[in-house]
């Protein structure tokens, strides 16, 4: 599980992918990830993989990379080396042949003013006759518009290109990736991707209900526009509909049936947690990222969470990726346990290995004298 790579990035990112990147049934593949915060080396090469519905565990002490490694996944922070596909797509990445990107949007468009600048020349500049301004005709005739013609279809096709490079659809990132440019996604992306998550501090909008905040959450599956909601359209409010019923169920899965209408804020906190679970599923995610869900609860409000945590995974198929300092819960939870200290990855395997391992030992308890 731990394939170490030496594969420059661009070959990573393009044909040259290990098979442990390229097995079919992985929902995340991390590998070599690096990050640095000026002189910190917060992660150094870590590498991990999660299969399609399976539970895998980031533990480690304090300070020892856990949050940036999800910052990373989730598309908030750039990697300083490293890949991570999501469902066998890459998605993140350190910048390949971005120079190249800003020639593409301003090229065509210089292209076709010099094109007009030639027929120009080519036609030859009409003189008027003395004494008066040319007529538009003359100037057709002549060719003198080309350049005109050239400047106007120029511009917008600077336009188009620059909205392109703004929305970037889908059939646009496709087309600079085959020429070589790659660029991270971005935590938008990443949601679009499939990944839901959740915040190692509470960030619920506090002065909102419990379901909006869940519906908040699904605002990238909803097709209505801005004008849809001024004028209040069929649409529109099919698609209010649509998401409260969605909203209502999820908050039910997560154990906060009846809760609909409370403000966030007013809710107890363990419920604050749920809460924050039920919006990041909301976008129907196939892989989820839980910062300490468990941090902060009592010994019964945690064994519910695991509780949940396990019948999200048998219930939606859904791969989690959970970072938890309460060893009860990654043992009894984890398919895999992935261990970091000061940003080296010590130790990956089953809970049992782990459970034994001399290094991830000392990592907790110090050495021995
Ligand atoms: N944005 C940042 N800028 C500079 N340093 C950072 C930044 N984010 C994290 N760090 C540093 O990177 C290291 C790893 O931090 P991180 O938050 O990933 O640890 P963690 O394993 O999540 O710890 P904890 O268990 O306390 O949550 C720490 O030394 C931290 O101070
Ligand atoms: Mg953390």
């Amino acid at each position: 599980m731990t394939a170490q790579s030496t594969q420059p990035a661009a070959q990573r990112l393009t044909g040259g992918a290990t098979t442990a990147e390229r097995r079919d049934d992985l929902v995340l593949a991390a590998v070599g990830i690096s990050k640095q915060f000026g002189g910190l080396a917060a992660l150094r090469n870590v590498d991990l993989q999660i299969p399609a519905g399976g539970i895998v565990s980031l533990i480690g002490p304090n300070g020892a990379g856990k949050t940036t490694f999800f910052n990373i996944v989730a598309g908030i922070f750039e990697p300083t080396r490293g890949t991570i596909r999501v469902d066998g797509t890459p998605l993140i990445g350190p910048p390949l042949r971005a120079w190249l990107e800003p020639i593409i949007w301003v090229g065509p468009a210089l292209l076709i003013v010099l094109i007009g600048w030639l027929l120009n020349l080519a036609t030859g500049t009409p003189t008027a006759p003395q004494g008066r301004p040319q007529t538009a005709a003359e100037a057709v005739s002549g060719g003198a518009v080309w350049f005109e013609i050239g400047i106007l279809v120029g511009l917008g096709v600077l336009i188009i290109s620059l909205l392109l490079a703004i929305i970037r659809p889908p059939w646009y990132r496709r087309a600079i990736g085959r020429l070589g440019i790659f660029k991270s996604a971005q935590p938008h992306h990443m949601v679009r991707a499939g990944i839901g998550r959740t915040f190692q501090n509470i960030r619920l909008f506090q002065n909102m209900t419990a379901l909006e905040n869940v519906q908040v959450g699904m605002h990238l599956k909803l097709e209505s526009t801005p004008v849809d909601a001024l004028i209040s359209s069929r649409r529109q409010e099919r698609e209010e509909e649509a998401s409260r019923v969605r909203a209502g169920e999820l908050m039910r899965m997560v154990g906060l049936p009846g809760r609909e209408d409370e403000l966030a804020r007013n809710l107890p906190y363990g419920d604050q947690r749920r809460l924050e679970l039920a919006r990041a599923l909301a976008n129907d995610p196939k892989l989820l990222l839980l910062d300490e869900p468990t941090a902060g609860m009592n010994p019964n409000e945690t064994a519910e969470m695991t509780a949940l945590i396990g019948r999200l995974r048998r219930e939606l198929g859904v791969g989690i990726l959970l970072i938890e300092h309460d060893m009860h819960v990654v043992m009894g939870i984890s398919d895999r346990i992935t261990v970091l200290d000061h940003g080296e990855q010590i130790a990956e395997g089953t809970p049992e290995e782990i459970r034994r391992n001399p290094k991830v030992i000392e990592a907790y308890l110090g050495a021995p004298e």
